[in-house]
Order: C-alpha cells, then sequence, then structure tokens
C-alpha cells in the first residue's frame, strides 16, 4: 500500500513543482522503485499462422523492460480516448515497440498519437513521463513530432551495424549512463541490428524545423547512400528513439544475417533497458487500487511459441 500513499502525496506536493521534470525537490523526486510499462499492441502480422484476434506484442519486448526491473501492462489499440487516459494515469513509461504496420492510419498509430500527446502535456505540466520507441517505434515518434512522413527506403532489411556516435552522445541522458567501455563496443564492434526498411535520413531531418528543434542526434548511420538517425534523445522530454533493435540480442533466436548475441550486444541491450526503467522510476503514476493493476498486468496472458525459426520466438495475442 506504501506506493499508494507515496503517489498521493507526490500529487500533492506537485502543486509546489517550479523546475522542470524531474528536478524539482521532495517527495516527487524520490523514486518509485515499482514501475510498470506499458506497450503497445498493434494489428497481427497479415497471414500469422499463430495469430488470435487481432492484435499482438512481441515477447522480447516485455522481457527486454520485465529484464531491467519493471513490470509490464499491454495496451491494446482498441480502446477509446478516455480508456487511454486511464491507462497513462496509471503506467510509469510507454514502450512503442518495432513491428510493421501504417504509421499514419492504423490503430497502432491512433493510440501511439493519443498516448505521445497526454505524455507532451503531463512533461510540460512537471509530471515526468518517458516514451521509448524502437524501429517502428522511432519512425512512429518521428511522424508524430513532424506531423508528417519523412521517412526513405534504406537497404537496412537484415545487417547488423556499430554506431557513428555524434559528439552529443557522450553528453546525453541515454548513452552518458553507459559504461566507457561499452559506448566503446557499439563505436566499434557491428552490433546493433537494423531490420528496417524505413529510414530517418540526416537530410529530411536537418532539414525539418520541428524535427530539429525536439530531438538531439546521438548516432547515426548509413546504407552505403544514406546517412540515417539511428538514436535520437528529446531535448526537453524524456523521450528516446532507436532504429535499431537492443531487445533482440538477449530474446530473439531466428538464424539471419543482422542478428547479434555477443556479450556486449546483450549488455548494450540491458543498458538500453536499464536506461528507460530508471526514467520510468521517476513518474509516480499508479492504478486506483492493487485489484486493477493485477487485472491489467501482462500475467494475465501467455505468449505463444511460434518456432525457433519464427522473427518473434514468442508473441502475446490479444483479442
Ligand atoms: C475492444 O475489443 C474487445 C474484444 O473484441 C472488446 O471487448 C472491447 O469492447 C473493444 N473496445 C472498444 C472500445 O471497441
Ligand atoms: C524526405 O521525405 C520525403 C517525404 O516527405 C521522402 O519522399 C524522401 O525520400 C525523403 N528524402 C530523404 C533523402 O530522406
Ligand atoms: C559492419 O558495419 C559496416 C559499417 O560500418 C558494414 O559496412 C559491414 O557490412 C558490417 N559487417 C557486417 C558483417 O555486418
Amino acid at each position: 500500500m506504501r506506493r499508494w500513499v507515496a503517489a498521493v502525496l507526490a500529487v500533492m506536493t506537485a502543486s509546489l513543482w517550479d523546475g522542470p521534470p524531474g528536478r524539482a525537490a521532495g517527495l516527487s523526486h524520490q523514486l518509485n522503485i515499482r514501475p510498470i510499462i506499458g506497450i503497445l499492441a498493434q494489428e497481427n502480422l497479415p497471414g500469422d499462422p499463430f495469430a488470435y484476434g487481432s492484435s499482438y506484442i512481441a515477447a522480447s519486448y516485455v522481457k527486454y523492460v520485465e529484464g531491467a526491473g519493471a513490470r509490464v501492462v499491454p495496451i491494446r489499440i482498441n480502446c477509446t480516448e478516455e480508456e487511454y487516459a486511464k491507462i497513462f494515469n496509471s503506467i510509469n513509461g510507454l514502450l512503442l515497440p518495432g513491428g510493421d504496420v501504417d504509421l499514419q492510419t492504423s490503430q497502432f498509430s491512433r493510440a501511439a498519437r493519443i498516448f505521445y500527446n497526454l505524455a507532451l502535456r503531463a512533461n510540460e505540466a512537471g509530471d515526468y513521463f518517458p516514451i521509448w520507441g524502437t524501429c517502428q517505434g522511432f519512425q512512429q515518434l518521428s511522424v508524430l513530432t513532424a506531423n508528417k512522413n519523412l521517412l526513405t527506403l534504406t537497404d537496412t532489411k537484415a545487417v547488423a551495424l556499430p554506431l557513428t556516435l555524434t559528439t552529443a552522445a557522450q553528453s546525453s541522458r541515454l548513452f552518458g549512463s553507459f559504461p566507457k567501455d561499452l559506448l566503446q563496443s557499439l563505436a566499434d564492434e557491428n552490433i546493433t541490428s537494423n531490420f528496417h526498411s524505413w529510414s530517418l535520413s540526416m537530410q529530411n531531418f536537418s532539414r525539418n524545423a520541428r524535427l530539429r528543434r525536439f530531438y538531439k542526434v546521438l548516432s547515426t548511420n548509413s546504407d552505403g547512400k544514406k546517412q540515417f538517425i539511428s538514436t535520437m534523445e528529446a531535448h526537453r522530454y524524456p523521450f528516446y528513439a532507436v532504429q535499431w533493435h537492443p531487445e533482440k540480442s538477449p530474446f530473439e533466436w531466428i538464424e539471419k544475417s543482422g542478428m547479434v548475441h555477443t556479450i556486449n550486444s546483450v549488455r548494450a541491450s540491458f543498458y538500453t533497458a536499464s536506461f528507460f526503467v530508471s526514467e520510468a522510476m521517476k513518474n509516480h503514476h499508479c492504478f486506483s487500487s492493487p485489484a486493477e493493476e493485477d487485472r491489467a498486468l501482462i500475467y494475465n496472458f501467455s505468449p505463444i511459441y511460434r518456432g525457433i525459426k519464427a522473427v518473434f520466438v514468442q508473441n502475446y495475442y490479444f483479442d
């Protein structure tokens, strides 16, 4: 019950805030050591022989978050805005996973937009709420911020790359929390898995004032022709986006080029997740009761084993 008491006190003291999110003194600055991350589901892949219901979450994203000390609440894609607002006020961060849906017309994109706008408003009001986007999640964030799709096709379908870190990387919140030797490995070794056809090119990023003002580029990559952004974080919001797949190294096992399972790739996976979870610990949203929290957690669902040759070895499916 402690958590609910602390959260109520945090809300009471929130009105005394005058600093930027997360900087305020007092109770609301205490870390929430029982964070819950919402992971957004998306429309089932066409022809998925294991699918039932209408949406899924790849279990690797759930394990990724759990392995860094958070619990997971799945977020379905057909909820009303009121239902999403209620979920938003119950969770401590949002993860937008990889996948293959339309970034402007899918139910996934609709839900992502609702949460993105809620998170903008919350952070502006001193209620620290982090968002993490991976691959499609990265792309979705770029579409939401630019309010249009500026992505371009690249030859990056199945390749492991070293990150070309920018000068801003060292002092960034995300990479600043990494051990120095790991950051060096990320720069030197081909340990980031890329499985995307679309990318945000440096050219389009630089030409778009909204994107430029919103995000700091932490790393880039190239397919040999186009330079694209592989990692970025928002200047003024706890929003983070990776075009690569940190969750695959420890948790996906399809034998395919671009897949990496080295010790440093798994360390990089853990440090990204741990960073995101540490951000979620600065948020004090909570469910209205333990029973409601219980009903929302991913433990109420079982992942389906899809075979060792599947892109996602296990998926959760939802009605
Ligand atoms: C979402 O789908 C589930 C299962 O089909 C259904 O029970 C629920 O009422 C739907 N919610 C909305 C808002 O359509
Ligand atoms: C820039 O964005 C447009 C979409 O607005 C896209 O068609 C084009 O390929 C992009 N160019 C580059 C170099 O990224
Ligand atoms: C390693 O990354 C470089 C780009 O820095 C790329 O040219 C090369 O193909 C990659 N090698 C492998 C085995 O993926």
